[in-house]
């Protein structure tokens, strides 16, 4: 039998001399041979959709995060959809969104026909203002849907004074938050809602996959229904040797439930789960400490209460310092063998939601300056020194090479 073979992530060594040439990609998934056997043996069970695996990959999320209830999904986007519904989200209800941020949390609002209502952003954490969010709250207002940008806690007592003023349930976007903390409290346990991604360039990946963290009983009962065409049995149940081959169908539900081929390689890397964070905190620690005495640069800020999973590395040019744009800097960057990424494209920005909702260039200021500045620069666990270094190196000579050269005013005549 071929053996399965994993792309060799120690192929840059330190000390490794020139780096010329080096290329270092954007993101490669921290996955090896131990999720490899999991899957492996998965299909030597037999029983590869939802059953055995995925029931241990909740409990122990539940466990992880700390939190009551936790419901295995296809995908953070059918996370997003299954608790706006279990909130009891209606055509014409208002719900608001961040405008930085990815499609999917404003876009997971319009499967249920509400409308979601782009809110600016704290140009510190890139996170939704509750300020701003307060004052676009109208009548239909029914939920805030608040993200964790690139892994930093939003202002969560902020958002649950609000939420509490005007009756809103809050659904966090936890996509890029695990593990995450505020005030000591690990995201997961702290909302009513909460919706984690286990997309391929997550800090937990099944490849495809989500999962959904609650307090609520009634509604964990509703999001087990309607992950599985809101039939009230699941087909492990069904199949298994003492089961029924009968069912109900109690509402017309969705097909969005996790299989065991993906929960077996979730239960793997929940398990390296904080070791992956620290190897993140490391990298991000060695640019904060490279870029902080650079003019030019504006490194991310955690704030004091609040815990990063370190998902993103969002660095920040001043723009006023440089001779470049944010997108010339990347394509420096690129020649210098260094792949990066922008998020995110306002989501005002973008031709849907102008379309659909009436949105314009300037609405969102804030977020508007931030997205022309920002730039994600590679952090993921299997970065060698040498790659730490290629990056930092090319980050900072991009910086130099593009300084504003200042320009000495003569006065006053005549100068040999
Ligand atoms: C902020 C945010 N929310 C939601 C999602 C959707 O997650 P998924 O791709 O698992 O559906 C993503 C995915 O990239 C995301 O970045």
């Amino acid at each position: 039998m071929k053996t399965l073979s994993l792309p060799d992530q120690k192929e840059h060594q330190e000390g490794e001399g020139d780096c010329s040439g080096l290329k270092v990609p954007f993101h490669r998934a921290a996955v090896g041979e131990e999720e490899a056997r999991a899957a492996c043996e998965v299909i030597r069970s037999g029983w590869l959709t939802m059953g055995p695996k995925t029931f241990q990959f909740e409990a122990e999320f539940a466990k992880y995060v700390g939190a009551r209830h936790a419901i295995a999904v296809s995908s953070g986007t059918a996370a997003l959809h299954l608790s706006l519904e279990a909130a009891g989200i209606q055509p014409g209800d208002e719900v608001l969104v961040p405008t930085t941020t990815f499609t999917a949390t404003a876009e997971a609002v319009t499967y249920l026909g509400a409308r979601p209502v782009l809110v600016d952003i704290d140009p510190a954490t890139m996170n939704i203002d509750p300020q701003d969010a307060a004052r676009r709250i109208s009548p239909r207002t029914k939920a805030i849907l608040p993200v964790h940008f690139g892994g930093q806690p939003c202002d969560l007592e902020g958002i649950g004074k609000l939420a509490e003023a005007h009756g809103l349930r809050v659904i966090e976007d936890a996509a890029h938050a695990l593990p995450s903390e505020y005030r000591g409290r690990r995201i997961g346990q702290i909302s009513e809602f909460t919706c984690f991604s286990f997309y391929a360039t997550k800090t937990l990946t099944t490849g495809e996959g989500g999962m959904i963290t609650t307090g609520n009983p009634e509604a964990a009962e509703r999001m087990r229904l309607m992950r599985l065409h809101g039939i009230e049995r699941d087909a492990w149940k069904r199949y298994r040797g003492n089961g029924s081959w009968s069912y109900e169908v109690r509402e017309a539900g969705f097909k969005y439930n996790l299989t065991d081929l993906q929960s077996a390689i979730g239960l793997v890397q929940l398990s390296r789960c904080d070791a992956l964070q620290r190897a993140r905190e490391r990298i991000a620690e060695r640019y904060l400490e490279a870029f902080s005495g650079c003019e030019e640069l504006a490194i991310p800020s955690i704030q004091s209460d609040r815990g990063s999973s370190w998902h993103l590395y969002v660095l920040r040019l001043r723009l006023n310092r440089l001779s470049t744009t944010r997108d010339e800097f990347i394509e420096a960057l690129q020649r210098r063998g260094v792949a990066c990424s922008v998020h995110f494209i306002p989501l005002h920005l973008q031709p849907y939601y102008r379309r659909a909702y009436g949105y314009q260039r300037g609405d969102f200021p804030r977020s508007e300056r931030e997205f022309l500045s920002c730039l994600s620069l590679p952090i993921y666990p299997s970065l060698t020194e040498t790659e730490i270094n290629h990056v930092i190196r090319a980050v900072l000579d991009t910086a130099a090479e593009s300084r504003k050269t200042q320009v000495v005013a003569v006065r006053g005549g005549h100068r040999d």
